[in-house]
């Protein structure tokens, strides 16, 4: 039947969602697959049911596409939907939320704070060094593709590092840094049958892994095999696969990590439950290391679809 590939939609990585659902479409085509594409921004959702849509590949990333939204409005039309549900999705866009669960469950996440916007005073954000040492993160709790992170290396930074997040989101991360090895790892199936693919080490230019250098320059560097002794990367994999489970993810994602260089501990920072699917990306860059071609991957995650 039918297959609506959403992209675009409105949120501030609206760009990068249509290089993914782009890539997607031509390459679920290139397999018999009838795809056409679906952009939740320029049509309404309930469309999907009048145009005899059967299944969605949710190419969308960031807010009103990967944050349950989406999910929940198929769940009512009733159209099965790669990734994961609503819960999982909601909480997964939310970095503070992903930190509490994990934290619960014994999965290691850098030390923070949670500021609100038209909560926070001068004094309070100019103490937070203190906390979470220098350098330190500061991010909207739900973005992505680095929109609104900022490393701030001095006291006389922090404050308008937290305004410029504050401007994209209500909540504002506020993230101990973590020195040391950048690394990703995607998860692909669901619940007991979920498993690691390859890690990647992400090698960016000044250590500064931001939009420009995730998307547009040919600078950073992805090694996959990612170079870790064995024992690291096997144990990156199970500790990714468990944070999973425990935030109840579905299909697919990609677990974002930092080794510390001085320890060798590893550092959750945040899961992407509809990871990039562009040229550049890195779901479809392990996937390949692992013998499953772009095409192949789309046409798994497709094949998972559910309700
Ligand atoms: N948020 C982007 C799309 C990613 O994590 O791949
Ligand atoms: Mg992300």
């Amino acid at each position: 039947g039918k297959v609506a590939v959403l992209m675009g939609g409105k949120s501030a990585e609206r760009e990068i969602s249509l290089l993914s659902g782009g890539g997607v479409l031509t390459a679920l085509q290139s397999k018999g697959v009838d795809a056409h594409a679906f952009d939740p921004a320029e049509r309404d959702l309930s469309e999907l049911k009048r145009d005899g849509f059967q299944r969605c590949f949710i190419a969308l990333h960031g807010r009103f596409g990967e944050d349950g939204t989406v999910q929940g409005a198929l769940e009512l039309l009733g159209i099965p939907y790669t990734g994961s549900g609503v819960m999982a999705s909601a909480i997964s866009i939310d970095k503070v939320m992903t930190k509490r669960v994990w934290l619960a469950e014994g999965v290691p996440t850098p030390k923070y704070q949670l500021l609100r916007r038209g909560a926070y005073s001068h004094e309070q954000v100019i103490r937070i060094p203190d906390e979470l040492g220098l350098p330190l993160i500061v991010k909207p709790a739900r973005e992505g593709s680095s929109i609104g992170v900022a490393k701030v290396q001095g006291y006389s930074e922090v404050q308008a590092a937290v305004d410029a997040a504050a401007a994209l989101d209500a909540d504002v991360l506020c993230e101990q840094f973590v020195s040391g090895d950048e690394v990703t790892c995607p998860i692909l199936g669901t619940g007991d049958g979920a498993r690691a693919l390859p890690v990647i080490r992400i090698v960016a230019p000044e250590g500064n892994y931001d939009y420009n250098n995730k998307y547009f320059t040919d600078d950073t560097k992805y090694l996959v095999p990612c170079g870790l002794p064995a024992g690291e990367e096997a144990a990156i994999q199970e500790l990714v696969v468990k944070a999973y489970r425990v935030l109840g993810c579905r299909g697919w994602g990609r677990i974002d990590v930092m080794i510390d260089a001085a320890t060798r501990k590893p550092s959750l920072l945040e899961i992407n439950t509809s990871p990039g699917m562009t040229g550049h990306s890195l779901v479809p860059m392990s996937a390949r290391a692992a013998g499953i071609s772009y095409e192949d991957l789309c046409v798994m995650l497709l094949a998972d679809a559910t309700l």
